[in-house]
C-alpha cells in the first residue's frame, strides 16, 4: 500500500504546484479496499500498481468533494481539507485528482480508460441521486439502493472488472462480484454512522440522519414504527438532535431490529459477492467480503 501512496504522491508531484502538495500531504491515507481488490486479482505488478494509485486519487477526489456536500469536518482520523483549506480549495483540488488520474488512464489501455471514467461519471450521478434525495424524506428501499449503487459501488464494481481485464478473468464474474461487495459496503458505512464513534471512524458519527440520508437502517424503522412514531421520525429528520431524540432514535433503531436488518442485507450481498466468483477459489476474495462485514470503519 505504501508504493500506491508513493505512486499518487508522484504523480501530483509532476503538476508542480506547491499547494497541491501540501493540501495532499494533510490528507491521511484510507483503507485502501478498491486497491485490494485490484491487486487481489490482477496480481501485484507495476502495472497494477499504477492503476490502484489512478483507482486511489480518483476515489480521493471524491472524498473531497464529499465532504464539502456534507459539511463534514472530519476525514480518515484529521480535519477534512474543506475545514482546514475551505470548500473553494477542496474542490479544486478535487477536480485536479480527477483530471490527473484520468489524464494517466488516456496513456493507459482504452478499455480500462473507458471503464474506469465511465464509473465515475455514475460515481457523480450517484452523489447528486444522494443530494436530491436527502431533500425530501425518502423511504423507499429500492430508490435507496439505485442511489448506493451509483455513488459507491460501481467504482468497486470497475476496480473488479479493471482487476479481471488485466489477468483475463471472466470480467462479467468480477463485475458481479464488485457491484454486490459495492452494496454491501455502503450499507455498513451506513450502519456505522449509527452505531460506531468517531474517534474510532475518524469521521463524523450520527451525521448521516441530520444531512438528510435516510440510510438502510432508517428505512427499516420508518417500516416497523406506528402513525405516531412515523411522524416524530420524520420530525427528527435533518434536525440537530438533543439527547433525549438521540435516545429515542437509538433505542428504537436497536428495538425494532432494523439495526439488524440493515446488517443482514449487508450479509446477503456480501453471499452474493462470493457466490459470483466461487469457480475461481481465491481465498482473497472471500478475506475482503469477511473483512468488509466485520469492520468497525
Ligand atoms: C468512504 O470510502 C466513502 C464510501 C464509499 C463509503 P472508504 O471507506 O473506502 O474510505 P477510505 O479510503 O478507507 O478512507
Ligand atoms: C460517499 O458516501 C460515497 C462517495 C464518496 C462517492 P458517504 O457520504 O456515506 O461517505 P462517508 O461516510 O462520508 O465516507
Ligand atoms: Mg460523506
Ligand atoms: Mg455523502
Ligand atoms: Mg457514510
Amino acid at each position: 500500500m505504501q508504493i500506491i501512496d508513493e505512486l499518487m504522491e508522484s504523480f501530483l508531484k509532476e503538476l508542480n504546484y506547491e499547494p497541491i502538495m501540501q493540501m495532499f500531504s494533510h490528507t491521511n491515507s484510507g483503507k485502501k479496499l478498491r486497491s485490494k481488490l485490484l491487486l487481489s486479482i490482477a496480481g501485484e505488478n507495476e502495472l497494477s500498481y499504477k492503476l490502484c494509485a489512478v483507482i486511489e486519487l480518483i476515489h480521493l477526489a471524491s472524498l473531497l468533494h464529499d465532504d464539502i456536500i456534507d459539511e463534514s469536518e472530519l476525514r480518515r482520523g484529521a480535519k477534512s481539507v474543506n475545514a482546514k483549506f475551505g470548500a473553494k480549495n477542496a474542490l479544486m483540488l478535487g477536480d485536479i485528482l480527477y483530471s490527473k488520474a484520468f489524464y494517466e488512464l488516456s496513456l493507459m489501455d482504452s478499455k480500462i480508460a473507458a471503464v474506469l471514467s465511465n464509473a465515475v461519471v455514475n460515481l457523480s450521478i450517484g452523489e447528486l441521486m444522494d443530494i436530491h434525495l436527502s431533500l425530501d424524506f425518502n423511504a423507499d428501499k429500492n430508490t435507496y439502493l439505485r442511489m448506493i449503487y451509483n455513488k459507491t459501488a460501481v467504482l468497486i464494481e470497475a476496480s473488479a472488472r479493471c482487476g479481471a481485464i488485466l489477468a483475463g478473468f471472466d470480467e462479467e464474474a468480477f463485475k458481479e462480484y464488485g457491484k454486490n461487495l459495492g452494496l454491501a459496503f455502503q450499507m455498513i458505512d451506513d450502519i456505522l454512522d449509527i452505531r460506531g464513534d468517531e474517534h474510532t471512524l475518524g469521521k463524523p458519527a450520527m451525521h448521516d440522519f441530520k444531512e438528510g440520508k435516510v440510510t438502510l437502517a432508517y428505512i427499516y424503522l420508518y417500516e416497523s414504527l406506528n402513525d405516531e412514531e412515523q411522524l416524530k421520525l420524520k420530525k427528527l429528520f435533518k434536525k440537530d438532535l438533543n439527547i433525549d431524540e438521540l435516545e429515542w432514535l437509538k433505542l428504537k433503531l436497536t428495538q425494532n431490529q432494523a439495526l439488524q436488518k440493515a446488517a443482514n442485507e449487508a450479509k446477503k450481498y456480501g453471499n452474493l459477492a462470493l457466490e459470483a466468483i466461487k469457480h475461481y477459489e481465491n481465498p482473497k476474495l472471500n478475506e475482503i467480503i469477511k473483512a468488509m462485514l466485520d469492520r468497525n470503519f
